[in-house]
């Protein structure tokens, strides 16, 4: 697999300005995070419980798989920082580090790679090629993926704790089964979706057995082979989306599978968290968004808009990086490289660039640590490789079905395992009140109109 290092250089046209070095002063992350203090032992002690609008600061699971720094904006998965494994290492061998902690051989990734290729493995089961041409052909691509993980519970059954009973994960065999079925399928999933919703034939072509998964990805959905310069490209996208710890996706699959429900009923609430526009949505919103600024003359309206509150900068801002996003530093370089190639569009590069430029002088920007994050330039390369916009998402799923798997596998052997139930702040009526029967009741606005006014019929 030609690594995409040649990608990874800085272009002697990259404005200065928007180098963003990590500020020297940035603490490297701990070497051992220091023990969180748990919860429940501060209850018995009599503290009150601590109210966290979004789990911003709660810590709610114990990982190994991958590190992500704020301050000094490090991002390292399984103790390999990202960049160096986007120097050395393929999307596949990535996946089998997430999964196992492990980087593999040749021969290791040859056979995993055979092996998700197989007919056997890679075929969408019928009754989830139903699913997805049963949408409406304009549904967005996010909306039949979710309906078509969802779907492959079903067609699975054997690995549906509702069916196959309650400790079906307890045998590891079916735990490696369904990572197996969910990596193998992927691919073929979104070629079949983005097909439906391209109304272009299905594909008919069938990837090589050694094929990597990008390369069998981009192979289904163009119906030819792809220039290994693509797929070098695309890979290094997925490796820079593989994983992110807990973000609300993979909080997502984690939340739902603490329940006992299906893994792949657990990666379709993944794929629905992840398709809201402050989150995987980003991507596509952040490219609309430079569309709509059109030429750095634009800009300034924009920041104006951002500034009063009416709207916020998509692609900007991160809960945790407080120096910079890691991929998105990466992700610039390769739209610059594309762009001086010819192969990526300059003029939405250049506001893009003349954006965060601007937007990393203001002082709302500056005093909110707000700077690009990894869905900012995304797009620009996404575009060079001939995806529209609503297939954004997809993409970052693609390459995340890997970290929530991990995470998903990780969870199910963690001594701290419990079903997610989190506690509330109660601010309703005291209570307790009195049920008036209908018949009794003449006054339904208890001092204040209904949301809607009744249905007419
Ligand atoms: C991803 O978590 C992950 O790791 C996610 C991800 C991954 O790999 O899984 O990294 C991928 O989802 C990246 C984020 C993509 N989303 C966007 O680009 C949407 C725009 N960004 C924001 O909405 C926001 O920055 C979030 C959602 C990313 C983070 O939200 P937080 O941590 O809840 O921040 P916040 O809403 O509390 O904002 C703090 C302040 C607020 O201002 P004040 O109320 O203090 O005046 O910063 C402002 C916000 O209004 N702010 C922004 C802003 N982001 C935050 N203002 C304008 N534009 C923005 N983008």
């Amino acid at each position: 697999m030609p690594s995409s290092s040649h990608l990874i250089h800085q272009p002697s046209s990259v404005p200065s300005a928007v180098h963003t070095a990590v500020p020297s002063s940035a603490p490297p992350p701990p070497a051992q995070p220091p023990e969180p203090l748990r919860a429940a032992a501060l209850n018995k002690a009599g503290l009150p419980r601590l109210f966290d609008p979004g789990l911003a600061t709660t810590i709610a699971y114990t990982s190994s798989i991958t590190l992500t720094h704020g301050p000094s904006g490090t991002l390292c998965y399984r103790g390999y920082p990202i960049d160096q494994l986007g120097k050395n290492a393929s999307f596949d061998e990535v996946v089998l580090l997430l999964l196992y902690g492990r980087l593999p051989t040749t021969s290791r990734l040859s056979t995993y790679r055979a092996v998700l290729a197989h007919p056997n493995n890679s075929r969408i089961p019928p009754s989830v090629a139903a699913v997805i041409s049963s949408m409406p052909r304009s549904a967005h691509p996010m909306s039949i993926l979710t309906a078509a993980l969802a779907a492959m519970t079903g067609a699975h059954s054997h690995l549906d704790p509702s069916i196959a009973g309650q400790k079906v994960y307890d045998d590891p065999k079916n735990v490696e089964r369904a990572i197996e079925l969910t990596m193998a399928v992927f691919p073929p999933l979104l070629a079949q979706i983005h097909a439906h919703t391209t109304s272009q034939q299905p594909p008919r072509i069938i990837p090589s057995a050694t094929a990597s998964y990008t390369e069998r990805f981009l192979t289904l959905i163009r119906g030819r082979i792809p220039s290994s310069s693509d797929v070098a490209l695309l890979d290094i996208l997925l490796l820079l989306h593989a994983d992110h710890e807990q973000n609300c996706s993979t909080s997502a699959v984690r939340h739902v599978s603490s329940s006992g429900a299906s893994v792949f009923t657990a990666l379709s609430s993944g794929v629905g968290a992840l398709s809201g526009h402050l989150h995987g949505g980003a991507a596509e919103a952040a490219i609309e968004q430079l569309a709509i600024i059109g030429t750095p003359a634009g800009i300034p309206a924009r920041l104006a808009e951002v500034r009063a509150g009416r709207s916020r900068l998509m692609g900007f801002g991160h809960r945790v990086y407080r120096a910079h996003d890691p991929r998105a530093q990466l992700l610039r370089r390769y739209a610059i490289a594309l762009a001086e190639r010819g192969a990526a569009d300059d003029r939405l590069l250049a506001v893009a660039i003349e954006l965060e430029r601007a937007a990393r002088a203001d002082e709302y920007f500056v005093s909110r640590q707000l700077f690009p994050n990894v869905d900012f330039y995304s797009g620009i390369v996404y575009r060079a490789l001939g995806f529209e916009p609503k297939f954004f998402t997809p993409l970052f799923a693609l390459g995340r079905v890997a970290g929530w798997l991990a995470h998903w596998k990780e969870y199910l052997t963690d001594k701290d395992r419990r079903i997610a139930r989190p506690r509330q702040h109660y601010v309703g009526p005291a209570g307790p009140l009195r049920v008036v029967p209908i018949t009794e009741r003449v006054d339904d606005t208890m001092g204040q109109p209904w949301a809607t006014a009744p249905a007419k019929l």
